[in-house]
C-alpha cells in the first residue's frame, strides 16, 4: 500500500471540490483531487452547463417559429436531435478541456479512481491512501425518486437521462415543478413536445415568491405547457408506447415519457463517513458556517451539505475552505444573498427574500414591496417579453429581496445581488442611471418608484 502526503485531499471534484482545489492550490497548498468520474462533476457533465446549451437551442427553435412576428422571414421545419447534441457536446467538451488544463496547470494531482475516507485526514482509492493535513468531502447529490416509482432511464427517466435522450419526445409528463422541472418543460415545448407538469405543492417553483410563480404559471399557459399543481403522484403503468401516470385525484395523463425531477439527495452512504465519526442528517453532511463538519480535520461542501443546491454555493464554499485552511480571514456565506435563476423562457430570477419570508421575519406592518410590469420597459417590448420586477423593501430601510420573470433576466442579477448584499436603501439606487435601453432599467425603474419617483410607471 502506497502514501502519498498532501496539504489537502479532496472527494469529488464538480464545482465545490474543484473550486476549493484552485482555491487551495493558489494559496500554496499540496492538493489531491478525487473523483470517480469525470472532472467537472454534475454542473458540467449532466447539469447546468448542458441543460443551459439545450435551453439555448430552443430559444432559437421559437425565434425561428415566431420570426414573422419580428418581420422576419423564416421556417422552423424542426429539430435534430442528434445535431442538439453535438452541439450540447460541444460546448461541454471545450469547458472540459479547459478546465482539465487549469488544475493541471495549478499543479493539482487528479486522482481518477472511487475513493473512501478511511481516517479523519485519509483517502484511500484502490491501494493507495491520500494523507492530507485535511480533507474536504465534496461527493455531490444525485436525482431522488418516490417510494415504489422505478426510474428505467428508458421511459422514466431522470435529468441525466433526459440530457442524453436521442430523440424529442412527442409527449412528457415531469413529475416535479421545481428548477429541473420547469427548465425541461420549457426545452421540450421549445422543441415541439406535449409537456404536462404535474407539482404537489399549490404552485410551480414554490420556493420562489408567489408572485414570480404566478408570471411563469401564467407564461407557461400562454406557452401551451399544462401545469397541474396541488397534485399528488399515486402511480405509473407502462403502455404500449409510453406511460400511464395516475394521480391521487384519479386523473390520469398518457405520454410517451415520465421524467422524475423531485430533488436530488445527498451522496455519503458507503464512503466511509459514518465509520469516521461525521455527523450527518438525512444523508447531508452537517456543518457548520465555515463549512466544517464535527470532525476537526474534515470539511464538506457543495450539495453534499444542506445549503442552496447551486453549483455557485459549491464554488463559494469551496473557496471559503481553501482560505479557512490557509489562515485567511473568512466571513460566512449568507444564503439569503445567493443568485437564483431558473433558466426557462421566461427566466424567474431572485436574489434576498420573498415578501413571506420578509414578512415572517420584520412583521407585515415593516414591509412593502413594490411591482413594476416589464411593459414598461423598452428593451423588453424589443424583445416581446413580459414580466416584473418586484422588490421587497423594509419600510423605510433596505431593500431585502428582488424577484424577476421575464426573458434573460437572469443577467439582471448581478445588481440586484449587489443591492441586497450591501443593504442598498430604494433611494440610493434609484440616485443610479441605468442604460437605455436595456432590461436593467426595469431594476432601476422599480428603486425609483420605491423611492417615491416614478418614471416610465402609471400610478
Ligand atoms: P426541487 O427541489 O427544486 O423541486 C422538486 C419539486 O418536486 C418540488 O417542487 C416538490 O414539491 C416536487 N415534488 C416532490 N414530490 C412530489 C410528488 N410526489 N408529486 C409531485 N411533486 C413532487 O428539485 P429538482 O427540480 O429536482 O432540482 C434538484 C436541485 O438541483 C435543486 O436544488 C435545484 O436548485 C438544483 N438545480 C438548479 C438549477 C438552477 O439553478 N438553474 C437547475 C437545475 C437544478
Amino acid at each position: 500500500m502506497a502514501d502519498t502526503d498532501v496539504d489537502l485531499v479532496i472527494l469529488g471534484g464538480g464545482s465545490g471540490g474543484y473550486a476549493c482545489a484552485l482555491r487551495a492550490s493558489e494559496l500554496g497548498m499540496s492538493v489531491v483531487l478525487v473523483d470517480k468520474d469525470k472532472l467537472g462533476g454534475t454542473c458540467l457533465h449532466y447539469g447546468c452547463i448542458p441543460t443551459k446549451a439545450l435551453l439555448h437551442a430552443g430559444e432559437i427553435a421559437d425565434g425561428a417559429r415566431e420570426s414573422e412576428q419580428f418581420g422576419v422571414r423564416a421556417t422552423f421545419e424542426g429539430i435534430d436531435a442528434e445535431a442538439v447534441k453535438k452541439y450540447k457536446d460541444g460546448v461541454v467538451t471545450r469547458l472540459y478541456k479547459g478546465l482539465q488544463g487549469l488544475v493541471a496547470s495549478r499543479g493539482i494531482q487528479f486522482v481518477h479512481g472511487e475513493g473512501r475516507l478511511v481516517s479523519p485526514t485519509a483517502i484511500q482509492v484502490g491501494d493507495t491512501t491520500y494523507q492530507g493535513r485535511h480533507v474536504v468531502l465534496a461527493t455531490g447529490s444525485v436525482p431522488k425518486t418516490l417510494p415504489g416509482l422505478d426510474v428505467d432511464g428508458q421511459r422514466v427517466i431522470f435529468s441525466d437521462h433526459a440530457l442524453d435522450l436521442d430523440r424529442v419526445p412527442a409527449s412528457a409528463v415531469i413529475l416535479g415543478g421545481g428548477v429541473i422541472g420547469v427548465e425541461f418543460a420549457s426545452i421540450w415545448k421549445s422543441f415541439g413536445a406535449d409537456v404536462t407538469v404535474v407539482e404537489a405543492l399549490p404552485h410551480l417553483l414554490p420556493l420562489e415568491d408567489e408572485a414570480s410563480s404566478k408570471l411563469l404559471e401564467r407564461a407557461f399557459r400562454r406557452r401551451g405547457i399544462a401545469a397541474t399543481v396541488g397534485a399528488r403522484f399515486a402511480g405509473v403503468e407502462r403502455t404500449d408506447d409510453g406511460v400511464r401516470v395516475s394521480l391521487e385525484s384519479g386523473d390520469q395523463i398518457e405520454a410517451e415519457i415520465l421524467l422524475v425531477a423531485v430533488g436530488r439527495g445527498p451522496v455519503s452512504q458507503g464512503l466511509g463517513y459514518d465509520d469516521v465519526g461525521v455527523a450527518t442528517d438525512r444523508g447531508f453532511v452537517k456543518v457548520d458556517a465555515y463549512c466544517q463538519t464535527n470532525v476537526a480535520t474534515i470539511s464538506a461542501v457543495g450539495d453534499l451539505v444542506p445549503s442552496p443546491q447551486l453549483a455557485h454555493v459549491g464554488f463559494g464554499e469551496g473557496i471559503l475552505v481553501a482560505e479557512r485552511l490557509a489562515s485567511l480571514p473568512v466571513v460566512p456565506i449568507d444564503y439569503f444573498g445567493v443568485p437564483r435563476v431558473t433558466y426557462s423562457e421566461p427566466e424567474v430570477a431572485s436574489v434576498g427574500l420573498t415578501e413571506a419570508q420578509a414578512v415572517e421575519t420584520y412583521g407585515a406592518d415593516s414591509v412593502r414591496t413594490l411591482t413594476y410590469d416589464l411593459a414598461g420597459n423598452g428593451k423588453s417590448q424589443i424583445l416581446r417579453t413580459t414580466g416584473a420586477v418586484k422588490l421587497v423593501a423594509e419600510k423605510d430601510g433596505p431593500v431585502l429581496g428582488v424577484h424577476i420573470v421575464g426573458s434573460r433576466v437572469g443577467e439582471l442579477l448581478a445588481e440586484a445581488q449587489l443591492i441586497y448584499n450591501w443593504e442598498a436603501l430604494p433611494s440610493e439606487v434609484a440616485q443610479l442611471i441605468h442604460a437605455h435601453p436595456t432590461q436593467s432599467e426595469a431594476v432601476g425603474e422599480a428603486h425609483l418608484a420605491l423611492a417615491g419617483k416614478p418614471l416610465h410607471m402609471h400610478s
